[in-house]
């Protein structure tokens, strides 16, 4: 039902917007939607050159002080797409799943944040994502998830910078490989990742049917595009 109310609220919004043809589109998609994302590793034993961002930045655990800069409640003059990702984040800090890195820049002003999860949040991850959405993390493994750059900051190549900081933060939890998935449409996270690293090693496709009443979720090997 929950789906369903979300779905009836987003067809109003696009709709006062004019945007009849994405409203057709995630019509169809209630029906029957495949979503595809790539699983990516770094190999935490060997260094890489890091890609520096344009704006000097630090990282370091989220403190108290930057949840008002990085989860702002009042979100009503954020584009539909921004909310949504702002809410599954504030869902994650909800939780209070531990570790999140967060990069300043210069003045101290938060404009990065990112989760390190380990084997210890197995149980979290296996409950709180849908079933498969990731694979059980090893003992030397990390999962980064739910990267977000406040919007007046993209683009300035904090991701790529500090996404590999915050991987190398795994060998303090004596982590040998950090993981993350992306969907597949999302080229800033996906370039941003490359440039942090990490390199496609599986593709996790999601079929479902009736607004996800049904979903059948797989890992399968990722072949790179020849050519
Ligand atoms: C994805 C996201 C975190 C990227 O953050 P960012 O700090 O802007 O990333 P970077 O500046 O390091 O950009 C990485 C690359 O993407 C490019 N890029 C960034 N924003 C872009 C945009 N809107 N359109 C096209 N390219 C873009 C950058 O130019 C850079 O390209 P390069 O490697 O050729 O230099 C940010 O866009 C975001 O928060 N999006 C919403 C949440 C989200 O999608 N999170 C990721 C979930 S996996």
């Amino acid at each position: 039902m929950g789906k369903i109310s979300n779905a009836w609220a987003t067809a109003s919004e696009l709709a006062s917007e004019g945007r009849f043809q994405e409203i057709a589109r995630r019509s169809i998609e209630l029906a029957y939607r495949e979503r595809r994302a790539l699983g990516l590793r770094r190999d935490l034993r060997i260094p890489i050159p890091h890609r520096t961002a344009r704006i000097p930045i630090t990282v370091r655990p989220l403190a108290g002080d930057d949840i008002p800069f990085l989860f702002p409640r009042g979100t009503e003059r954020l584009a539909r797409r921004e909310k949504v990702e702002l809410a599954t984040r504030r869902a994650m800090l909800d939780a209070g799943v531990p570790q999140c890195f967060v990069a300043v820049d210069a003045d101290g002003t938060p404009c990065y944040f990112q989760w390190r999860l380990d084997h210890r949040q197995n149980r979290f991850l296996q409950s709180h994502f849908p079933r498969r959405w990731f694979p059980v993390l090893r003992e030397d493994e990390i999962l980064l998830e739910n990267a977000y750059t406040p919007v007046a900051f993209r683009g300035k190549g904090i991701m790529s910078e500090a996404m590999a900081i915050i991987a190398e933060t795994g060998e303090d939890v004596g982590a040998r490989a950090a993981i993350t998935f992306v969907e597949v449409d999302n080229p800033p996270s996906l370039k941003a990742c490359a440039n942090a690293g990490f390199a496609p090693y599986t593709l996790r496709r999601e079929r479902s049917w009736l607004a996800g009443a049904l979903a059948h979720r797989r890992f399968e090997d990722f072949e790179p595009a020849r050519g």
